[in-house]
């Protein structure tokens, strides 16, 4: 919550022990420029996935199984035949719940809980700080000490419903070596749903709760060597963790766009076989 500017010009940088310098910052650089490229980089994403979930158009490729990953699992008598590789146990939905219901949500908790993202929107949203050494607008910080934000601890959670998500992401990529005439078949379809699973599993399994519960909470690393092995290999995914954050962003909205130009008979697949 911002405070007025009186009480805000008292606390912090501005309190009375402090020497007096009156700017927010001294900094010359261009230290706005990461938040805001963060700000416009989450709201093009957010924006695209909304309305891509929610139109029902276009996410399905009959003739060579390509299912978009906004739409899995598709699980209800809504989805359009052959796109539920899961059977319908859900009867017809309303328009206002998306198709994916039941994994968007927890894929949302997943990456708004995920400690990248975290620091990505505490700084450029709530500008807490907005940059290192910058004077935040804010009086008072109470950090994840209450509600909401004390919800944040339970990103382990997402992080075990997302390794499930990731494993019906992987089943959809192979239903999709598929044929038009049936059988066996493949193409540039398969090759972006591929790339995009991959891609999902390392940010997956490059969290840092996979890594606190793979070995990073053990004490004593010499009496669980494959644990130790598995924590290792964690640790060099995780030092790329904010980068694949954003490539999995990337290519989901590749992967989903692609489907959707093929579905829609805007483009058509290039076939390598079948
Ligand atoms: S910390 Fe980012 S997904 Fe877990």
């Amino acid at each position: 919550m911002s405070a007025p500017a009186t009480e805000r010009d008292t606390v912090g940088v501005f309190s009375p022990g402090r020497a007096r310098i009156l700017a927010r910052t001294l900094r010359q650089d261009r230290w706005w420029l990461s938040p805001l490229l963060t700000v416009v980089g989450l709201a093009a994403f957010v924006i695209y996935a909304t309305i891509r979930s929610f139109v029902r158009t276009a996410y399905y490729a009959a003739d060579y199984h390509y299912l978009s990953p906004f739409y899995s699992p598709c699980l209800s008598e809504s989805c359009v035949p052959g796109a539920s590789h899961f059977g319908t146990p859900f009867p017809e939905l309303p328009v206002w719940i998306p198709l994916a219901f039941l994994s968007l949500p927890f894929l949302l908790g997943f990456r708004l809980t995920c400690y990248y993202y975290r620091k990505a929107y505490y700084r450029s949203v709530w500008l807490s700080p907005p940059a290192c050494a910058v004077a935040e607008p804010h009086s008072r910080y109470t950090g994840e000490t209450r509600l909401p934000l004390i919800i944040q601890n339970s990103h382990r959670y997402f992080f075990y419903v997302a390794v499930i998500i990731s494993v019906i992401n992987t089943y959809d990529a192979i239903v999709a070596f598929h044929g038009k005439g049936g059988g066996f078949g493949f193409g540039l379809g398969n090759v972006i749903l591929v790339v995009n699973v991959l891609l999902l599993w390392t940010y997956t399994v490059s969290c840092h709760s996979c890594r606190h519960v793979t070995g990073g909470r053990l004490k004593h690393f010499s009496k669980h060597p494959v644990r130790y092995w598995v924590w290792s290999q964690v640790s060099k995914l995780n030092t790329r963790h904010m980068q694949f954050a954003w490539i999995t962003l990337g290519t989901l909205v590749l992967t989903d766009f692609y489907i959707m130009l093929v579905a829609s008979n805007t483009i058509s697949d290039l076939r390598f076989v079948g």
